[in-house]
């Protein structure tokens, strides 16, 4: 049997707790369907599960304590140190709970992307489920983002849509939209690996097309 031809495409994956989201990635790696690696994943938390997660699949794990700099500049520049020692396509933020400085973020332009548990632009930042559910929305969701210096407000590469249900509260609405964004990363990231998405300037483009509006997976 003839293992297939290691991707060059390389990822390093920043994540704070579980890392579900990482788990997807790394399955649809293994599946064949993303053609890309995880060179890395590194924690601020060295309690995070999703650790534990990476070293059972074999990845390469670093831990950079969120309280061993107090200075967010000179942690954000130790972290970019580890991180670029494995020469990245893209930094790929997968429930990192840190809000990076303007320096990391700069470095990383058109490199560093995010999934955010939101139908953006609306609800940035945090208890987005919660947010939803008092505003009586019929629908959230969660976009894939490219990254840029204003929380939560870099331009969208997809989204997909969750309907909010009679009895939804903020816990099962999480849980619902989470296992959409197990298919929505892996497919935004295979959209970047075949280098059909790219950042130019402000703009996202798809196929060579300026992408005007997200798309919506259902
Ligand atoms: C995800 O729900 C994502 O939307 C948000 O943080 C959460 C991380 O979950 N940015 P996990 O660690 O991937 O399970």
């Amino acid at each position: 049997m003839s293992l297939p031809p290691a991707s060059s495409f390389s990822l390093v994956v920043l994540i704070s707790g579980e890392g579900s989201n990482l788990q997807a990635i790394r399955d649809h790696i293994a599946a064949g369907e993303l053609p890309a690696q995880i060179a890395a994943v590194i924690s601020n938390r060295s309690q995070a599960p999703g650790l534990l997660r990476a070293q059972q699949a074999g990845i390469t794990t670093q831990v950079l304590e969120k309280n061993l700099y107090p200075d967010p500049n000179a942690y954000d520049r130790a972290l970019l140190a580890i991180i670029d020692q494995y020469r990245p396509a893209l930094v790929v933020l997968a429930g990192f709970m840190r809000i990076l400085t303007d320096d990391f973020v700069r470095h990383y332009s058109g490199r560093l992307i995010n999934i955010h548990p939101s139908l953006l632009p609306k609800y940035k930042g945090l208890h987005t489920h919660q947010r939803a559910l008092q505003a009586a929305d019929s629908e959230h969701g969660a976009s894939v983002h490219f990254v840029t210096p204003e929380l939560d407000s870099g331009p969208v590469i997809l989204q997909a849509k969750v309907p909010i249900l009679p009895g939804d509260d903020a816990e099962k609405l999480r849980q619902r939209v989470q296992q959409v964004e197990h298919r929505l990363y892996p497919e935004a990231l295979r959209l970047l690996a075949t280098g059909r998405v790219q950042l130019l300037g402000a703009t996202v483009y798809l196929d060579g097309q300026p992408l005007l509006r997200p798309p919506v997976s259902t």
